[in-house]
């Protein structure tokens, strides 16, 4: 078992400066309710800071971090560095190598450092590890259903997932989620909103299912994990309910205040990608609440709530 919820965290954050870092960072020093109790202590590292590829830096930033904040609270490192350029990881060697040392490599450098130091390790892993269920059953999928990665960017990922669980038997939390966008960065929010300015109607694959996710409601999903007693273990949390990308496209024109039918839904076979998709990412949130752990909120929700908060998102 993790001890968790009991006093003062001191928190790692590694891949700061991405979507999900910005808002782990964001959320961990948020003022008032919101954000980390007095006692909780932060270090966050962006890549210019710390390539988690690099053996030996990451050894010493995660002894540095443990040593220098001694009997401050439970170490808690939450891993969002990632190499997420899919297509490219499949299409270009050198982009493939990088993805595996991020993906599958430096997970495990990670955890072997927080094992040296008796830290808990929050590792974050993707749809994309996940299979078609047998017979081609559609439901939402739980964390034991069958994993067929297909596809350089997810086979690295679940090769990361395998070696944190290694490397920290009790003390790990992987969570797979889906469909994540951010204040940060490019997303599939924000170049919908682009094409809504730049085209009269758009195609969008209608026959990929999946759960968009808000990155600051799962930054704030994983804080909770860390902090609540859930044994170790591998957990799915992404926006509650489902949609196709069409779906989402017409949401974020609704958010625009344009038609949605301006989104027409086209198959995945007539809009080719060098790594394949998942037809069926939805996520189950029943080991999220079996954990005692609030699921997230349904996307549609999140979505306007993101945009609310962000109205830079539908500025393409
Ligand atoms: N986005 C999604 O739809 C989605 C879906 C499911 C799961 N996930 C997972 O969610 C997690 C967070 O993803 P995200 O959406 O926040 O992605 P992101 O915005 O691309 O952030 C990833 C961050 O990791 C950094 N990084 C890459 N290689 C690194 C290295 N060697 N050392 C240190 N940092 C490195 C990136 O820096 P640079 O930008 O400088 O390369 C970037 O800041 C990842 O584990 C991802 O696999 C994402």
């Amino acid at each position: 078992m993790i001890d968790g919820g009991r006093g003062p965290v001191r928190w790692m954050v590694t891949g700061a400066g991405g979507a999900l870092g910005t808002d782990l960072v964001a959320r961990l020093t948020a003022p008032g309710d919101e954000g980390a109790p007095p006692g909780d202590s932060l270090v966050a590292v962006t890549r210019a800071e710390l390539d988690v590829t690099d053996a030996a830096a990451v050894r010493a930033a995660v002894h540095g971090w443990v040593g220098e904040t001694a009997g401050a609270g439970r170490p808690v490192l939450v891993n969002a560095a990632a190499y997420t350029a899919v297509d490219r990881a499949e299409t270009d060697p050198e982009a493939g190598a990088a993805a595996w040392a991020a993906n599958a490599e430096a997970p495990g450098l990670l955890a072997a450092a927080c094992a040296e130091v008796g830290a808990t390790m929050v590792h974050v892993s993707t749809d994309y590890v996940l299979g078609p269920l047998p017979g081609g059953a559609r439901r939402p999928l739980e964390p034991d259903d069958p994993v067929a990665p297909a596809g350089v960017y997810a086979r690295s990922k679940l090769a990361g997932e395998q070696a944190v669980r290694a490397a920290l038997p009790d003390a790990h939390h992987v969570v797979r989620t889906a469909w994540v966008y951010g204040a940060t960065g490019a997303n599939f929010v924000r170049t919908m909103a682009r094409l809504a300015r730049e085209r009269d109607t758009v195609d969008v694959v209608d026959d990929q299912h999946g759960s968009p996710t808000w990155s600051a409601d799962l930054a704030a999903g994983l804080v909770a994990l860390a902090r609540s007693s859930a044994p170790a273990g591998t957990r799915h949390a992404a926006g509650g309910g489902a949609t196709t990308w069409c779906g989402l496209a017409r949401a974020v024109f609704e958010e625009l205040g344009a038609d949605p039918a301006r989104v027409r839904p086209c198959d995945t076979a007539s809009f080719p990608r060098p790594a394949p998709r998942p037809a069926w990412s939805v996520l189950s949130d029943v080991s999220w609440r079996a954990a005692g752990l609030e699921p997230l909120p349904p996307w549609r929700e999140a979505l306007g709530t993101a945009v609310a908060h962000h109205p830079e998102l539908l500025l393409g």
